[in-house]
């Protein structure tokens, strides 16, 4: 079977069972093709939740197909690759941040949004890296614990210098692969192009930076930008998706090393294997824990109006 066959099986596959098939911005050229929706996590689980299909596969990782599942808990949610996890998720401990919200009452308890299901059942507020420095700019509380990047907490503390953020130690290993070296070396090599950089990045480097933003925020940047070439700092499948959609245009990774392994994962035949219905992982959440953890979105989604 050619991927072209393989495609087109999945797309005959997924209209004859009423599957609607979403895909992170990390995820592969090919598994965009025969994605209905493709985006970050948060705009991706609202749009599970607006749609027909009453079974949503998500191309991404775990706590991606759980905040599907929180938002949408009458839908079958699968996850195309079940060991597709994402160690800024699983980085923290539930009981050890219960305990620091315990010891410090008059904190609000701010997620960014990869985090798993189960922490976010003890969080006041959740984010996403577009949506937090509006969001913390909204909540009336100025002592804001924020989990579990200190690297997007560094951004965003920046952006809101009213406000007191602690931070804790943790952060997406992917992001931090990217070093002053790199940008050196891009600035070096490609002398026109401008750099975009994900928060997750470390501030050392977020800092040399042109523009800053979520994955969503670097492709309208770059895709509406007058510039032709661009040197692209989150995970390199962002600088295919953008040669796709502008073929005219340039686009050079910051670092080669800039692979998350767990986007990766996930094949085609992954994709396949669970719209037939051999494959995959459905996800389960008992109706305490969607009740729980998707408290502190609906506080994102009331905040953010
Ligand atoms: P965004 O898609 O929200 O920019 O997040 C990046 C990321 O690391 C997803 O896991
Ligand atoms: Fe997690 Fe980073 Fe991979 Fe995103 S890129 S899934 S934050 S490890």
């Amino acid at each position: 079977m050619t991927i072209r066959e393989l495609q087109d099986e999945i797309i005959r596959l997924k209209k004859a069972k009423g599957v609607c098939i979403l895909a992170h911005a990390y995820q592969g050229q090919e598994i965009w093709e025969v994605a209905d929706y493709i985006g970050d996590s948060f705009g991706l689980s609202k749009k599970a939740a607006e749609v027909k299909e009453q079974t949503v596969l998500m191309c991404g990782v775990r706590f991606m197909a759980e905040t599907v599942k929180m938002l949408s808990p009458q839908k079958k949610v699968l996850l195309a690759n079940p060991i597709a996890g994402c160690p800024m998720a699983d980085q923290m401990d539930t009981d050890l941040i219960a305990q620091m919200k315990e010891s410090m009452p008059d904190y609000t308890v701010v997620a960014y949004i990869n985090t798993t299901a189960e922490l976010k059942t003890i969080c006041d507020v959740c984010v996403t890296s577009s949506s937090a420095v509006k969001i913390i700019r909204n909540i009336p509380n100025d002592k804001i614990l924020f989990i579990p990047d200190c690297n997007l907490g560094d951004y965003i503390a920046k952006q809101v210098p009213e406000k007191e953020l602690k931070l804790v130690r943790g952060g997406c290993p992917t992001h931090l692969r990217m070093t002053k070296k790199d940008v050196e070396r891009a600035r070096k090599e490609h002398p026109d192009a401008e750099i975009l950089m994900h928060p997750e990045c470390h501030p050392s480097i977020v800092s040399m930076a042109d523009f800053i933003g979520s994955t969503t925020e670097i492709m309208a940047y770059a895709e509406k930008g007058t510039g032709s070439e661009y040197v692209i700092g989150t995970e390199k499948s962002i600088v295919e998706h953008l040669g796709y959609k502008c073929p005219e245009k340039s686009f050079y990774p910051l670092s080669k090393d800039c692979v998350c392994h767990n986007m990766q994962a996930t094949t085609l035949m992954d994709v396949y294997r669970a719209v037939k219905g051999i494959g995959g992982e459905e996800i389960i959440m008992s109706d305490e824990l969607i009740a729980f953890s998707r408290k502190c979105i609906d506080e994102m989604l009331r905040l953010g109006k």
